[in-house]
């Protein structure tokens, strides 16, 4: 009811605005708290919006605008022609996690400008919820626009100061980099998101939601603007950056305000800025735990390539599935299966119809179908994007055909057609096909090298998880992730959704195989290893949410290995997730909810830590049967990552426990109903 009174209010609001004498200039939107205010002005024909939360500015008033080819730059000589609200306050239900339930609950302001010289009517779509806002352009059908180009997008994000930020650097092409921890002033030139911390530690992160069929946007700070970015998107290879023709409508562009670091990672508004649903029968899409012949590749003792050390051999697959099959993880993917891999950089190179001569496609299909797992296709394009787009069709068809329900793609390679880029709206448009077509053949996506998570899975939740991030293959031959890198990515590159980091290597020292590591990818491969200890390998698991969840190691890892325990019994099927602790880039703790089963994960950077959880999301009157993965007393991820114990408890609601992780360490918990 409260609710209701004040959406009226509002709408008041704005009518008396729009009766105003001297024409409307000035609207106001406020979240449905009323905490989050959205000022949008026209001051002599410029357009602006401003942010505030409480008392606060978190934007300065910032231009909005663009230029276009045929117009030039449209950022002056608006009118603001008229305003209406509207508010929304639904519980919607997705297939699968991290939460099933969400609340989408805001205030919509819609703004109609015209520019005065050329009659071209721009609409603004603002909306507040009371942990963000977003907004986005719409160009109406009109006389005045048909087919455009844009050159520029010229919004502004003018933040209130030197905030410190988490940022990668922009790239057209990868989004695998080390995170940067630095003042906002540091951050020339960045891709979303990108999160600050003020100084008195509210949060803000700048992203963008439903990026359909335009280019991915880039950060570029002013020089003359102390603490101001523009939007700088990815261009075409004509040097345009979107093409399209009216009615026509923009990504979000969208702003994140929470008091504390956690409650960023628990909100739903990217989401929620999505379109619903629009895969009718959804019981296909399922959530699972998988495994690959995949980390052998990546620390050489196995190939892609066909030869004496060639990973995708049937007999190898079948012992994958053997060991899949007995310890509850749902499905495999098998790269290196099809033929193309020594011409991996060409064009035209792989193709997605045929196997490896040591490779039996329909015997491994059925193999893994009598076995009850899942295979996993694997597409690698090498980033030909143009040639894929050609086999699309007939390779779905094949997977259907053998029941296989989820396929891996990949695009490592610099992308054809020659001279477009990963993160622009050729490849916007070309990932978006590669969803919409693999809905029609029933296949779910894992996408690597791919565009930013931006809240697609609400819309077309077959798009299940992505890399987009400097995830676990860097371990094996690079410098590696170090131990915080995993504590930046919950509250950066995951607001945008589930990542295919990839997490469970055991093996953290990369010390245990019989064959001979060749280098593939790196000169010398004698410093490689994972950056942490095992037990905050398997808090990973819960920490860095994919529905689509690796057990990343080989394994031969895994036979036998007492830890293996934790990833037989998660159940990545998560109901619902809470955030109990967090600071950037410093520690997390979250727990989530399969059915009656809560999972814990706990993770630190270089620094060890105890930290207090309070166990107050079980149900009252329950009793719950407990095992967790600790580090050991002498655990450190540097010296000593292999020490790890495994402890059983009892626990009730409302208990406190203090979790001890060592330097680069964490803890998993299990927790059952007895
Ligand atoms: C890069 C992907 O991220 C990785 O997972 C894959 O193994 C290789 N490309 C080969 O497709
Ligand atoms: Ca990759």
């Amino acid at each position: 009811m409260k609710y209701l009174q004040s959406s009226i209010s509002l709408s008041l609001l704005s009518i008396i605005i729009l009766l105003g004498s001297c024409g409307p200039k000035r609207q106001v939107l406020l979240s449905p708290d009323s905490h989050i205010q959205v000022v949008f002005e026209v001051v002599d024909g410029v357009p602006t919006y401003a942010v505030h939360k409480d008392s606060k500015v978190v934007i300065k008033p910032s231009r909005l605008g663009f230029e276009l080819k045929a117009s030039g730059k449209l950022d002056s000589q608006f009118k603001l022609l008229g305003a209406n609200m509207e508010s929304e306050n639904t519980t919607w239900t997705a297939p699968w996690g991290p939460d099933k339930t969400i609340v989408s609950n805001f205030n919509h302001l819609g703004i109609r400008l015209r520019h005065q010289s050329t009659g071209i009517l721009i609409d603004i779509a603002f909306r507040a919820f009371n942990d963000g806002i977003g907004f986005r352009y719409q160009f109406p059908e009109q006389n005045n626009l048909g087919e455009f180009v844009i050159l520029d997008e010229l919004t502004e994000f003018s933040l209130a100061d030197n905030h410190q930020s988490w940022w990668i650097e922009a790239d057209y092409d990868s989004y695998e980099k080390l995170y940067q921890s630095t003042l906002l002033s540091e951050a020339k030139w960045v891709n979303t998101p990108i999160t600050m911390r003020d100084k008195d530690g509210l949060h803000i992160s700048i992203h963008e939601a439903e990026l359909t069929d335009y280019a991915g946007m880039t950060l570029q700070q002013l020089d003359d603007r102390p603490n101001t970015f523009v939007s700088a998107l990815v261009p075409w290879a004509d040097g345009s950056k979107v093409k399209g023709s009216t009615p026509f409508m923009t990504p979000w562009r969208t702003i994140l305000i929470t008091d504390n670091a956690a409650q960023l990672v628990e909100s739903n508004t990217i989401l929620n800025l999505n379109e619903p649903n629009k895969i009718d029968d959804t019981s296909w899409i399922e959530p699972m735990k998988y495994m690959g012949i995949w980390w052998g590749m990546h620390i050489g003792t196995e190939t892609w390539v066909e030869g004496d050390r060639h990973g995708a051999t049937t007999e190898n697959t079948k012992r994958y599935i053997d060991f899949a099959s007995k310890h509850n993880v749902g499905g495999l993917v098998v790269e290196g299966w099809n033929s193309g891999w020594d011409k991996w950089g060409a064009k035209d190179a792989f193709d997605h119809l045929t196997s490896a001569s040591d490779y039996d496609l329909e015997e491994v299909a059925a193999y893994a179908k009598a076995n009850n797992v899942e295979l996993i296709m694997h597409h690698e394009t090498g980033g030909d994007a143009e040639g894929y787009e050609l086999l699309m069709e007939p390779a779905y068809k094949l997977c259907q055909q053998l029941g296989i329900k989820a396929l891996k793609t990949g695009y490592a390679g610099g992308i054809y057609p020659r001279g477009e880029h990963h993160h622009g709206q050729y490849m916007v448009r070309h990932y978006q096909k590669v969803v919409e077509t693999a809905a029609k053949y029933g296949i779910m996506i894992n996408a690597h090298e791919p565009i930013k998570a931006t809240g697609k899975r609400r819309t077309w939740p077959n798009m299940m998880t992505r890399e987009g991030v400097r995830g676990m293959e860097w371990n094996a031959w690079s410098d590696g992730n170090p131990p915080s890198h995993t504590l930046i990515i919950p509250f950066t590159r995951m607001l945008g959704g589930p990542v295919d980091y990839t997490p469970g290597t055991f093996d953290v020292m990369l010390k245990n195989f019989e064959k001979e590591r060749v280098a593939w990818n790196a000169d010398d491969l004698s410093q490689t290893r994972v950056h942490t200890t095992i037990a905050k390998q398997l808090a990973l698991s819960v920490i860095l949410y994919s529905p689509l969840q690796m057990a990343s190691d080989l394994v031969d890892n895994y036979i036998d290995h007492p830890a293996f325990q934790f990833i037989d019994d998660l159940n990545v099927d998560f109901d619902e997730s809470k955030v109990l602790n967090g600071e950037v880039g410093e520690y997390i703790t979250v727990a989530r909810r399969s059915g009656k089963d809560w999972f814990v994960g706990s993770a630190t950077n270089e620094k060890a830590r105890d930290l207090e959880i309070k166990f107050d999301f079980l149900e009252e009157g329950q009793s719950y049967e407990v095992s967790y993965y600790a580090d050991g007393a002498k655990a450190h991820w540097l010296t000593n990552p292999d020490d790890y114990t495994i402890l059983k408890a009892s626990l009730r609601k409302g208990d406190q426990w203090t979790l001890k992780l060592a330097p680069g360490g964490g803890q998993a918990i299990v927790i059952k109903e007895k």
